[in-house]
């Protein structure tokens, strides 16, 4: 039997998959690393740690039982966006990465909107954001003039993994296009966006495509790893192009949720044409010439994740959430705004924090979980909304990611979207998408359109319930408001922040 590897370099945790070539996971593990938040709104990893948990990670599926290592023909990468990885001449990281949920670049993102005004939206198609990667980079430059003295160029976290593995710096374009210097609809990196910052060109790696061979395996790694040396490489690509690929997102029409940390609403795009204002994300695509829209809740699956290690340490999700099915639409008057990290999408707002709004005593544990399933849909469905009023019709949703794993929220999600909700078999989110370019890279398969095809299966569909439906469109319009009624209350707290 042959085999591919995806990687997928998450926030939390790698998780890599050992793909057979009909398409089932003949093996997967994770392992997890730290994330460090020495300030309010930091967010950092040591790319070390990544290194390490990939490389342990791929020695496990390479030593699983009747797995010959010559069998695994090729390894690909879906990685978290938007990371720093400043290295220095000798390709050595100079400082930790910043990370993509890391908010601390206020001030650069008003720099980037004064030097380049509208340039920026037409060149990157995107706003400045917090999150992204040029913010950063002049951050550093500012206020750690050591370290950037020292940095001669830059990698996003997955593609300093591949590094290791094959020595070749590079950079595909799913990832490079939230780097915002990216000249997103013609693929290139804009000597405009780097000339207004005194960035050299220099600075950023060689482009490629995510399905591209970015090299094969170098004896220390397949020492490190058990795979065998010369094994294909392939580029990757951001983990939500990974996780549309892995879902089948791959044509026009078709629109994916994804919760994982993060939420995203993503919908395909033919061509980088459509004008969305800069309100969602225009990126591009796994898919060569291809694009996807996406609207960003930054706490989605940290939400929940972060109610549950604060009111429920150590207790499964499963406990955790059993009572939310018996409780209507709408937590008997409870709202919660996901703000707990600032926020994306609608609201580009780093200060922004979240509440519980209409608490009384009645609210037992299985209120506030519910309730925090429906805000993170609500957000959700704010970038849905900005998709249908830009003209594109959402239908149907493909729904991957800890939101698909539980019966409640799938259904919610379609009450709340508006649309009919489909779950996959055996989903595997983004490592799977990742493990399809390196199947099409293998030459498995000719296009990423033929490997999905065999790859991913639909299992269930929920339809939405009209009752539920009038409920959360009365909801979501109370839910909108309170955004506006909390921003200066979170804008005034902010100094008692640590
Ligand atoms: C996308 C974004 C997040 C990260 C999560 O713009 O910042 O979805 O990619 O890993």
């Amino acid at each position: 039997m042959k085999y591919v590897i995806g990687v997928d370099l998450g926030t939390s945790a790698v998780k890599a998959l050992l793909v057979a070539r009909d398409g089932t996971v003949a093996a997967e593990t994770s392992r997890e690393y730290p994330l460090y938040h020495e300030k309010s709104g930091w967010s950092e990893q040591e790319p070390e740690d990544w290194v390490r948990a990939s490389f342990d990670a791929l020695k496990e599926l390479s030593a699983k039982p009747g797995v010959k290592p010559e069998d695994i023909e090729g390894v690909s990468f879906s990685g978290q966006m938007h990371g720093l990885v400043l290295l220095d001449e000798s390709h050595r990281p100079v400082r930790r990465a910043i990370l993509w949920n890391d908010t601390r670049t206020t001030a650069q993102c008003r720099e980037i909107e004064r030097t380049l005004g509208d340039r920026l939206l037409k060149v990157t198609k995107n706003p400045a954001l917090e999150g992204f990667t040029l913010p950063k980079i002049l951050w550093v430059r500012e206020h750690e003039p050591e370290a950037y003295s020292k940095a001669r160029s830059f990698l996003l976290p997955k593609d300093y993994v591949r590094y290791r593995m094959t020595g070749g710096l590079q950079m595909d374009l799913s990832d490079a296009a939230g780097t915002l210097m990216l000249e997103v609809a013609r693929r290139q990196w804009s000597g405009e966006v780097l000339g207004a910052f005194g960035i050299p060109a220099s600075f950023c790696p060689p482009l490629i495509e995510a399905g591209g061979l970015a090299g094969t395996l170098s004896a220390d790694a397949a020492a490190a790893t058990g795979l065998a040396a010369g094994t294909k490489v392939f580029a990757g690509g951001a983990d939500n192009a990974c996780g549309a690929i892995g879902a089948g997102i791959l044509s026009e029409g078709l629109t994916l949720c994804s919760i994982g940390t993060s939420g995203v609403i993503l919908t395909y795009e033919n061509d980088a044409n459509a004008d969305y204002k800069g309100k969602v994300h225009l990126f591009n695509h796994g898919k060569p010439g291809a694009f996807y829209a996406m609207g960003v809740t930054l706490a989605a699956g940290y939400s929940l994740s972060w109610f549950r290690n604060a009111l429920a340490a150590g207790e499964s999700y499963d406990k955790l959430l059993a009572g939310v099915g018996d409780i209507p639409p709408g937590s008997g008057g409870l709202l919660f705004t996901p703000y707990l990290v600032g926020e994306r999408t609608p609201h580009a707002d780093p200060d922004i924090r979240a509440s519980f709004v209409g608490l009384d005593g009645s609210h037992t544990r299985s209120h506030l979980a519910r309730a925090v399933m429906e805000g993170i849909t609500f957000s959700l469905n704010e970038s849905v909304e900005m998709f249908r009023a830009a003209g594109k019709k959402v239908t149907t949703i493909v729904s991957i990611g800890g939101g698909a794993k539980n019966p409640v929220w799938l259904q919610m999600q379609a009450d709340i979207f508006g649309a009919d909700v489909v779950a996959l078999e055996n989903e595997q989110g983004p490592g799977l998408g990742a493990a399809m370019l390196a199947a099409v890279g293998c030459g498995w398969f000719p296009t990423l359109d033929e490997c999905a095809a065999a790859f991913v299966k639909r299992s269930g569909s929920y339809r939405p319930n009209p009752d539920a439906v009038r409920s959360y469109a009365e909801l979501f319009r109370i839910y909108k408001d309170v955004y506006a009624h909390t921003r200066d209350v979170s804008r005034a707290l902010s100094p008692f922040r640590k």
